[in-house]
């Protein structure tokens, strides 16, 4: 028997490599070789016989290919939300579901404040403004945009990534306001955050940052009705996942100037992004990167590597959603 024998893994798309560094001395592995989203139907015949499925956000895994994965010990998504697998068809089967959590936060924190200023400051719009040759000289009107330090922040769900947000006003003189089930009162502590309830929140900030997981409770949680709470000159911002967020109903209120501006890394069917947002100049839009520098994508692949080992090995991986 080779010692590879009930270690065969399938890795839906090319990942960094210290996570395959780690999987390929002990495991038999096969990564899809293209970067494209590896389709439904192939993704069911890629599972079968196969011990571990790593794959990406991107991939619904749902309860046929569950099914079709009879001997997976385990699904070890790439990415710290897992919206995308249907965690209880595979506990069921007694198949672990895990994520990567903590090692994106900072990251993930950063891009959302790369968008608060890209939307506030115009950078994007600016950007193009000046390659098109439209830059004749400095003007005293010219791309005007709002301030961000001495606002008011307001995050909605004050978990890992929503507290490295408002934890970076520091220094910004920003009051922080936050919405969530549970008191964080470490951020309380550390930056002076209210906890209020997401009406308030929404009517008070400044700079709405959104940052819950994608539940059927949390769907369209921001829709016209809580888009027209906020204040005139207020800006959105989403980098968690595009559901949270009515899209059309956004569109509609960028259009006639409900907000200010919004700044998105996430949509409600990615890839296609609502063509009512694409027209828009107060929308900066960027495809789904807050998570994506060098040096967390890699431990995000070493992380779901260590998972896949562990279940491998017959051990609760570390970073499991389930129990089994
Ligand atoms: C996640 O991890 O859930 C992000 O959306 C991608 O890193």
């Amino acid at each position: 028997m080779s010692s590879k024998e009930g270690r065969r893994v399938y890795v839906s798309r090319p990942i960094p490599e210290p996570g395959l560094d780690l999987l390929r001395p002990s495991c038999d592995v096969e990564v899809k070789p293209t970067g494209d989203m590896v389709p439904h139907e192939e993704l069911v015949e890629k599972v079968k016989g196969r011990d571990a499925l790593l794959c990406l956000l991107t991939e619904t895994i749902d309860e046929e290919i569950i099914e079709a994965g009879s001997d997976l010990k385990i699904i070890a998504n790439y990415a710290v939300g897992y919206n995308n697998v249907d965690v209880e068809s595979a506990t069921k089967r007694g198949i672990w579901v895990s994520n990567t959590p903590g090692v994106l936060t900072d990251t993930t924190a950063d891009m959302a404040w790369a968008l608060i200023f890209s939307i506030a400051r115009r950078t994007a719009e600016a950007d193009k403004f000046l390659r098109a040759g439209k830059f004749h000289g400095w003007s005293a009107t010219m791309l005007l945009g709002g301030d961000v330090y001495g606002k008011t922040l307001g995050i909605i769900g004050a978990g890992r990534i929503g507290a490295a947000v408002a934890k970076r006003t520091t220094g910004f003189k920003m009051r922080v306001l936050y919405s969530d089930m549970v008191p964080n009162e470490e951020l309380e502590k550390e930056v002076g955050a209210e906890k209020v309830d997401t009406d308030t929140l929404l009517k008070e900030s400044d700079f709405v940052s959104v940052h819950v997981p994608l539940m059927p409770e949390t769907t369209h949680l921001i829709n016209a009705q809580k888009l027209a709470m906020m204040k005139p000159t207020a800006y959105l911002i989403n980098t968690s996942r595009g559901p949270v967020v009515d899209e059309a109903a956004l569109a509609e209120a960028l259009r006639n100037n409900v907000i200010a501006g919004a700044g998105l890394d996430v949509y409600e069917e990615e890839p296609k992004v609502h063509p009512g947002l694409l027209e828009l100049d107060n929308a900066v839009l960027t495809p789904h990167i807050a998570s994506g520098s060098v040096e967390t994508r890699a431990k995000m692949a070493t992380m779901a590597a260590e998972n896949v080992l562990a279940a491998l090995d017959g051990k609760t991986p570390p970073n499991a959603v389930n129990s089994v």
